[in-house]
């Protein structure tokens, strides 16, 4: 494959599954991370081990399961939660703990009541602690998008310097644009003097919309991993989507990205993690909503019709959704009830599409989609006129 590789960190079971109503017991955690093993992705973010009796139960069972991906448990920068998480791991083939702790000035007062040296401190101290259990170390900055950039590049070098192999610089507020989280990555590389030890990673909350552009930016910048989850679950308004993250760098080939995603999965895992997870897509969702191959203008079914490549830059298949569905509302046109006539094996020729045209408006305004059965139903009444005048 050409380029560099972006690591896919899935945290579906973590950040996904903090969603209200989207819990899962041991035995769906393990489906889902077998799935996402499957998927491609190269670390599952597990759990937090140290939330619950069940979620330490469910990061343990994953890393006895887990035989390619890398099993990673979450834990704030506190002792007795690196202890659970390096307890949880410790049977993985391959094992990361995600340590962190908040370090823009809103989370230093107002979560910790403490001073930038105390964080930094307390920053080293846990990768420290979370080195005993494993080597593969991940420190989280909380709050990265609105931490300052001088003091942002201190915590990452010395953490760093403890031991971290991987930096994560997470949105968590989703409050960054784009060109800003680019360029937060773009100093971090800059201005860290040992930051070839490392790689940085991109954790991009949504709630301005904003999550997949922000991870790209960071990945243009130099991050060479990206956080993400399957249909874009996570705290609030959500974290990355993964599906979008990976068709990004799939379509954009001049990036000089790849991943190891099987983009022809991304489908049956949307529709997995949606059942499983109780947790319904919206409709124009992209690369895996119900109507992301769906066309229903005139204008973009004439054209769909003739080259598909008019108005679809991915193909249904490449994805793993069902094929393109031509929508017949009142907006279609001629040649999409045309070429439905066909499929339904009627064959009218341009006098008759005409006349059923008008006709099909009239169905069309008095609902939202026009059905086969209205089609059949319009095509006999026509074909027994025509019979009745002949
Ligand atoms: O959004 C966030 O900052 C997080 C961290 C725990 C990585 O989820
Ligand atoms: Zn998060």
């Amino acid at each position: 494959m050409a380029g560099e590789k972006i690591h896919i960190f899935d945290t579906t079971l973590r950040d996904g599954e903090q969603v209200p109503g989207c819990k899962l017991v041991t035995n769906e955690k393990l489906t889902l991370a077998l799935k996402l093993e499957e998927l491609g992705v190269d670390i599952i973010e597990a759990g937090f081990p140290i939330s619950s009796p069940g979620d330490f139960a469910s990061v343990t069972e994953i890393s006895k399961l887990i035989t390619k991906a890398t099993v990673c448990a979450l834990s704030r920068a506190v002792q007795k939660d690196i202890e659970a998480a390096g307890e949880a791991i410790k049977l993985a083939k391959r094992s990361r703990i995600h340590t962190g702790i908040g370090t823009s000035d809103s989370h230093i007062k107002a979560k910790f009541n403490a001073t930038r040296e105390e964080i930094l401190e307390r920053a080293i101290q846990a990768v420290k602690w979370a080195k005993a259990y494993t080597d593969d170390v991940e420190f989280y900055a909380e709050d990265a998008g609105r931490t300052d950039n001088d003091y942002l590049a201190r915590v990452v070098e010395a953490v760093i310097k403890a031991g971290a192999t991987v930096v994560n610089i997470p949105d968590t507020t989703g409050y960054c644009l784009p060109h800003q989280y680019g360029e937060k990555i773009a100093f971090l590389m800059n201005h860290v003097p040992n930051i070839d030890k490392a790689i940085l990673s991109c954790h991009c909350h949504n709630d301005l919309g904003l999550a997949t552009a922000n991870s790209i930016a960071g990945a243009i910048a130099g991050a060479r991993q990206i956080e993400c989850t399957i249909n874009g679950l996570g705290e609030r308004a959500g974290n990355t989507s993964l599906e979008e993250v990976v068709m990004v760098i799939k379509q954009h080939k001049e990036l000089g990205l790849y991943t190891d995603i099987n983009a022809m999965l991304l489908n049956p895992m949307s529709r997995l993690v949606s059942e499983t997870m109780r947790m319904p897509v919206q409709p124009n969702k992209a690369i895996v909503g119900s109507n992301a191959f769906s066309h229903s203008s005139g204008i973009h079914q004439d054209g769909f019709l003739k080259d598909t490549t008019t108005y679809e830059i991915i193909a249904p298949e490449e994805v793993g959704a069902d094929s393109s569905k031509i929508v017949l509302t009142a907006r279609s046109g001629r040649s999409a009830l045309a070429h439905r006539f066909r499929k339904l094996n009627f064959e009218f020729d341009r006098n008759d599409i005409d006349i059923l045209y008008e006709q099909f408006l009239r169905v069309a305004d008095s609902k939202k989609e026009v059905e086969d059965s209205d089609l059949t139903e319009l095509a006999f009444q026509h074909q027994k006129k025509a019979l009745a005048t002949a």
